[in-house]
């Protein structure tokens, strides 16, 4: 089995990348990437490419043919990955995780891959707080970034047929520790707070609903979308992932972190305006497609896992949220110094040489 992983450099890649070398230790494992965030590694683990049999450096707007030759699934997960970086850069979002991804899809299926896997999100549900939303519920996508997911998803679907799959994965927030640590995620900004500063400063007024999953489950999603059968649910498939005891209100996030470090204190900032972007999520249907594949990690083995993993990264930054540990501040550093454009390419050959 070969399988190239698009945008395996980020937070989700090699955690995904340590999972598949384990669960098939021959298969050929491809990563593209453009590397923006590569350098943003936590901890001394060696680089996890090297878990991967080939590193391709590209950006998945301009993919050559080649890079699919005798590729049978191709996971994509390269996105401008969050709501305030699709705000700041909506047309780069539009182009990268709706256009680029169904160019991908394009491309592979005309080179003969057989499984086509799309990190979507949950967030596409926008406010859904009446009742836990199923795969068949209306969307309600509130920002650039759920919107691109549901632009891709509308024209993946109708790609797939006999010979080529297609999973559109609806991930909760993601959570956990990963070589390149995001700390613009809920569950890990709370962490990082009561680990770095004893206190948690939630932003909202701490009611909006956010299930969660944490990102080695994740990968063992990914790792049953590439190999499910079309039988049980179809070529084109859309499926919420994460489980129903993890639809949770901020503030009892915040609370069980607190909860886990002795003298934490929570701060709510009751005076926000209203997130609108809240919604509970029905996961039985991957329950009952995946059974083998459920979620094994929950909130409290993941708050200690994540405490456990700063340590050991001798992690003490209480300016956490100013680091590079926060997407948007890598890419606005980079947009600064002039090595990305508003497109949010790479200038590779004249700028980036001369920088170092
Ligand atoms: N982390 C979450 O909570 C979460 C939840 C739901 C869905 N997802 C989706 O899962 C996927 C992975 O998320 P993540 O947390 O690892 O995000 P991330 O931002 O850490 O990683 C995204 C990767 O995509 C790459 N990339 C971006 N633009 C590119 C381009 N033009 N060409 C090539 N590569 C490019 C980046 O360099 C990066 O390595 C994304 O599609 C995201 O939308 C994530």
């Amino acid at each position: 089995m070969k399988i190239l992983i698009v945008g395996n450099m980020g937070y989700v890649g090699p955690v995904l990348t340590r999972h598949l070398r384990r669960a098939h230790p021959h298969a050929i494992l491809i990563g593209f990437d453009a590397g923006l965030f590569a350098h943003c590694l936590i901890g001394s683990a060696p680089l996890p490419e090297i878990y991967l049999d080939r590193q391709v450096f590209g950006d998945v707007r301009h993919v050559d043919k080649n890079l699919f030759e005798g590729v049978d699934a191709v996971v994509n997960l390269a996105a401008i990955s969050n709501d305030p970086m699709g705000n700041r850069f909506e047309e780069a979002t539009i182009a990268i995780n709706y256009k680029a991804a169904v160019e991908l899809a394009a491309a592979a299926k005309r080179a003969g891959v057989r499984s086509y896997v799309f990190a979507s999100s949950c967030s596409v549900y926008g406010c859904a707080e009446e009742g836990a939303k199923q795969e068949s519920s209306k969307v309600d996508p509130l920002t650039a970034y759920a919107r691109s997911k549901v632009m891709a998803e509308k024209e993946l679907i109708p790609m797939a047929d006999d010979r080529f799959t297609v999973t559109c994965l609806r991930f909760s927030t993601a959570c956990g520790m990963s070589d390149r640590l995001r700390l613009d995620l809920v569950l890990n900004d709370f962490v990082a707070g009561a680990v770095t500063q004893k206190k948690i400063v939630v932003m909202s007024d701490g009611t909006p609903w956010r299930p969660l999953i944490n990102v080695k489950d994740m990968a063992r999603a990914i790792d049953w979308a590439i190999g499910r059968s079309a039988e049980k649910a179809g070529v084109g498939l859309i499926v919420n992932v994460g489980s129903n005891e993890w639809n949770c209100q901020v503030r009892d996030l915040a609370h069980a972190v607190a909860a886990a470090i002795p003298g934490v204190e929570v701060s709510i900032n009751t005076n926000a305006p209203p997130d609108r972007r809240s919604y509970r999520v029905s996961y039985d249907l991957y329950k009952e497609l995946a059974p083998a594949f459920q979620p094994l990690s929950d909130l409290k083995s993941t708050i200690i896992e994540m405490i456990e993993g700063l340590k050991r990264a001798g992690f003490q930054n209480p300016a956490y949220r100013d680091s590079q540990y926060m997407r948007l501040n890598v890419i606005r550093k980079f947009r600064e110094e002039g090595l990305l454009n508003d497109r949010l390419e790479l200038d590779r050959f004249d700028k980036q040489i001369n920088a170092v």
